[in-house]
């Protein structure tokens, strides 16, 4: 049976569409890939519950009044859940299994984060017991799908080298041999950022993580490069509190052609994306260098409140919302302490519908973090300057 923490995974960021014959069409996002699925009519409503609750505790005592028991909770949760993760795992059952492939590596596979069709993200020990984490292309060199896979973890495998001098950004090493291709990462022992913020701190804590998060994507970008996809679980923090942005799948250089596979969590979704449909990466457009400013803005919001700026239980709500532009401002931490007026003031900017305005807010977001911290500003200030084409 899954746990608790998996189904809600699973099901975060879920539409539904009803169909003239009664049965409704269900599209969720488990980390970057999509899942569809039907379901019957009473599921639906089920299901919406657990897309606006996190727990199965939280979903029971919502559905207790619908009639519907614990009991019931989970045994629906096993109906629905179990579907879509066997096809997930079925569609990649014809591609070399990961712990193969790192086996010829020299590697001994330890979790498994991700297992799609052709790339699986899996953390592993080598033979001095030193952990990694790994991104594992599963098609060998001689099918068809290897040549794209290979030509994105090389892109990717650049970016990162050309990224090595910010301390914030994950190391990797590539490794290869006559039939499969790997990106080898060092392994950072922490939590995200999202289980972080739901964490007790001080106020102090949180603006320094935020500021040291803000100063690394500035510095991404410049370098002449977007990251692609902001958001809390592609932010590690380590026991020291250290952040390191990782995920560069989706990465591209500005200017540069884009990568062929579009990140972006709908929450995170700037208000110039909403029209698109985050399930069809056909029909979606990059996430932009203003974008990504947008971006910056929630993720310094959500260290320091643990909220995000944006929350609707339903996709098409959400959506709504932030094109909207309609938004409470908490001005505490989960701790209460007061956040600074100026500081929300800069946030609010950086998140502006208008994507000028967004840049001079960023810096006047970071200016304002460095200053509460006592740090020197100017300093820093003159070394990240992003010149756009
Ligand atoms: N260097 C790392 N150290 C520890 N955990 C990692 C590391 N890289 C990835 N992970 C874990 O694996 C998950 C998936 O990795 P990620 O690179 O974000 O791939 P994707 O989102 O494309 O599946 C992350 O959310 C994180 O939990
Ligand atoms: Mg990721």
């Amino acid at each position: 049976m899954m746990t608790t923490q998996q189904q809600y995974k699973l099901i975060e960021n879920t539409s539904f569409t009803k169909q003239s014959d009664g049965k409704v069409h269900v599209r969720c996002q488990r980390e970057n890939h999509v899942v569809n699925f039907m379901v019957n009519e009473n599921i639906m409503e089920f299901m919406q519950a657990f897309s606006a609750y996190q727990t199965v505790a939280q979903v029971a005592s919502k559905l207790e009044g619908k009639g519907f028991n614990s009991e019931q909770v989970v045994s629906f949760s096993e109906k629905v859940f179990s579907s879509p993760l066997s096809h997930c795992f079925k569609q990649g059952l014809h591609y070399t299994h990961p712990k193969k492939i790192l086996t010829r590596f020299g590697f001994k596979l330890k979790d498994v984060f991700r297992n799609s069709r052709l790339v699986a993200v899996v953390s592993a020990v080598d033979s001095n017991n030193e952990e990694v984490v790994l991104r594992v292309v599963k098609a060998p060199r001689d099918d068809k799908n290897f040549a794209r896979q290979e030509s994105r973890l090389n892109f990717e495998y650049q970016l990162l080298s050309e990224l090595r001098e910010i301390e914030n950004v994950i190391d990797a090493y590539k490794l290869e041999d006559d039939s499969y291709v790997a990106l080898a990462y060092k392994y950072i022992n922490g939590t995200s950022l999202k289980d972080f913020v739901n964490r007790r701190h001080t106020i102090k804590q949180r603006v320094e993580l935020a500021l040291e998060i803000v100063r690394t994507f500035r510095a991404i970008h410049e370098k002449g490069f977007l990251h692609g996809d902001i958001h809390p679980s592609n932010i590690l923090i380590d026991d020291s509190g250290k952040p390191t942005v990782i995920d560069f799948d989706c990465a591209y250089k500005i200017g540069g052609p884009v990568a062929d596979r579009i990140g972006g969590v709908p929450h995170f979704f700037p208000p110039e994306n909403t029209n698109e449909s985050w399930f069809d990466q056909s029909k979606s457009i990059p996430i932009s260098y203003y974008g990504e400013l947008y971006q910056i803005g929630l993720v310094v919001y959500y260290c320091l409140t643990g909220k995000l700026l944006f929350d609707k239980p339903g996709y098409s709500e959400l959506m709504e919302a932030i094109s909207n532009n309609s938004f409470e401002v908490f001005n505490q931490t989960p701790e209460g302490e007061y956040i600074e007026e100026n500081i929300l003031e800069f946030i609010k900017q950086c998140v502006s519908k208008s994507p000028e305005k967004r840049e001079l807010a960023c810096n006047k977001l970071d200016e304002a973090l460095a200053e509460m911290l006592g740090v020197n500003y100017k300093n820093y200030l003159n070394e990240c300057r992003v010149e756009l084409t």
